[in-house]
């Protein structure tokens, strides 16, 4: 797993050409279809009015995010970095990651029976635009990406591995391990509350 990581800087720098393609995306398509997943999502939270309904586009979008944000963090951040060198990129972004995290677990432990959980939903969202720009922006990190020597194939394969067994672990047991693979952190905010 986390020895996979180190394959796709060295075969960016060799610019291999590589005929195993074991996944249809590369890194950048991958993360673009979870970020189109996402907002159809929050358009949706946006236009119900039912309780039980937000709950559930809550609880999928934040399993979406914690997902997304790790394989980012864990995987195609440091590639970026790695290969570009654009520190301002990517702090901002690990930056926008962590308060969105936050949120994140706030709306986890919280319910529609909560008077701020759709204010809470609301802010991510917007948060998450914001930060979905600057990503796909004309010239923000995932431009930046393309223009680099970063192997974007191989990535998406790394990425598509990771984001599986996270979801994986995700369905076994509701509970995401830590990239270390223990669960050793305590995550309070966990389960959602249940609206009444
Ligand atoms: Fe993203
Ligand atoms: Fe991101």
């Amino acid at each position: 797993m986390a020895k996979a990581k180190k394959t796709a800087r060295k075969s960016a720098r060799r610019a291999q050409p590589r005929t195993r393609r074991a996944t249809p995306q590369d890194a950048i398509a991958l993360l673009k279809a979870d970020h189109r997943q996402v907002e159809e999502w929050f358009d949706q939270f946006e236009s119900t009015r039912s309780g039980s309904r937000q709950e559930e586009l809550a609880r999928k979008i934040c399993q979406a995010l914690r997902v997304h944000t790790q394989i980012e963090n864990k995987i195609f951040y440091p590639a970026f970095l790695e290969a570009t060198d654009e520190k301002d990129i990517h702090h901002e972004a690990e930056v926008e990651h962590q308060g969105a995290e936050k949120l994140i677990a706030e709306i986890e432990a919280s319910g529609p029976d909560d008077d701020y959980f759709e204010a809470k939903v609301t802010v991510l969202s917007e948060m998450i635009k914001h930060h979905v720009k600057e990503e796909e922006g004309s010239d923000g990190m995932f431009a930046e990406a393309r223009k680099s020597d970063m192997d974007l194939d191989e990535l998406g394969e790394q990425l598509a591995a990771r984001k599986a067994e996270l979801e994986g672990s995700e369905e076994d047991s509701d509970d995401m391990p830590p990239p270390g693979g223990q669960k050793s952190r305590s995550q309070p905010g966990r389960q959602m509350k249940s609206a009444r």
